[in-house]
C-alpha cells in the first residue's frame, strides 16, 4: 500500500497526534499491511500561502501559463502529485483555535486544484480525483467536543476538513479525535488517548482487509457541486 503520512503539529517530541499516527502505522505493519511511505512534515516544511500569483497562475488554463506561472505552480503540482500518487492518506493534526492548523490549510490549498486533483465533467459537474483512495484524519484536541459537551458545537475542524476533501473526491472519510487531551485531568486524558489508540487499532484491522465496495467512493455524489465553486 502506497501511503502518504501527513503530520501537522508545531510540536515536535511532545506531540500527541504525531505520536498517534505513528501507532497507526505501527498497527498497519502488525497487521501485514506491506507499506510503501511518502513522509511529510507540514511543519518542517509548510506550503506557501496564496498569493496573488498563485491565484491568478492556478485558474489560467494550462496552455496559456507564462514560465513564470509554471514556476508559481511547480510546488503545489508536486504536492498533488503525491496525494494522487498515494493509495491511502493519513492526516494528522491538533485543532487550533477550533479548526486545523494554518499549515494544513496551505496543504489543502496547495493541493486542491482544478484539472489537477478535481476535474470538470462533461455536464460541468465537479469530479474529485481522490475518489478510492482510503484517507484517515487523525485529531488532537485540548477540549472535549463530543456530543453532549459544551464545546460540541464550536468543533470548525471536521466539518471543514469534511468539505475540503469532499470537493476532491473523497467521501467517506475516517476521523479518529483524541480529547480532551488538554484541558482535562490526566485520567481523563490517559482515557482519551487509549480511547484514540482502540480506534486506531480497529481501522487499521480494517484497512488490512482485501479491498471491498466500502472503500469504493462514489464521484457520482458530488454532480451537486455547482462547478462555480471552483472559479
Ligand atoms: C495555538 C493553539 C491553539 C489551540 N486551540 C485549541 C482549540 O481551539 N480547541 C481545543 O480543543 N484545543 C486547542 N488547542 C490544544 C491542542 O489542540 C491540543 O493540545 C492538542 O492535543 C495538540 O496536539 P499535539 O499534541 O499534536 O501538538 C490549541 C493549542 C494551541 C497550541
Amino acid at each position: 500500500m502506497k501511503l502518504m503520512h501527513v503530520d501537522a503539529s508545531a510540536r515536535r517530541e511532545r506531540s500527541n497526534s504525531r505520536a498517534l499516527s505513528r501507532y497507526f502505522l505501527e498497527c498497519l505493519r502488525a497487521e501485514h499491511v506491506n507499506l510503501e511511505v511518502d513522509y511529510l512534515d507540514l511543519s518542517a516544511n509548510p506550503p506557501a500561502h496564496v498569493d496573488e500569483a498563485f491565484a491568478i497562475a492556478t485558474y489560467a488554463p494550462p496552455h496559456e501559463r507564462t514560465p513564470a506561472m509554471k514556476a508559481r505552480l511547480a510546488a503545489s503540482d508536486a504536492l498533488c502529485q503525491r496525494v494522487l500518487a498515494a493509495d491511502a492518506l493519513v492526516f494528522a493534526m491538533p485543532m487550533y483555535n477550533w479548526s486545523m492548523p494554518s499549515v494544513f490549510k496551505a496543504f489543502v490549498d496547495a493541493i486542491s486544484r482544478a484539472g489537477v486533483t478535481y476535474a470538470h465533467g462533461p455536464d460541468g459537474a465537479i469530479v474529485g480525483q481522490l475518489a478510492g483512495k482510503k484517507v484517515l484524519f487523525i485529531t488532537s484536541r485540548g477540549a472535549d467536543l463530543r456530543p453532549g459537551s459544551p464545546y460540541a458545537s464550536m468543533d470548525a475542524l471536521t466539518p471543514a476538513l469534511k468539505a475540503a476533501f469532499a470537493f476532491l473526491g473523497v467521501a467517506t472519510p475516517t476521523f479518529v479525535d483524541a480529547q480532551p487531551l488538554q484541558f482535562a485531568n490526566q485520567e481523563a486524558r490517559a482515557e482519551a488517548l487509549e480511547r484514540a489508540r482502540h480506534e486506531l487499532t480497529a481501522v487499521a484491522a480494517s484497512w488490512a482487509k482485501p479491498a471491498s465496495n466500502a472503500n469504493t467512493q462514489d464521484a457520482a455524489s458530488y454532480q451537486d457541486i455547482d462547478s462555480e465553486i471552483a472559479q
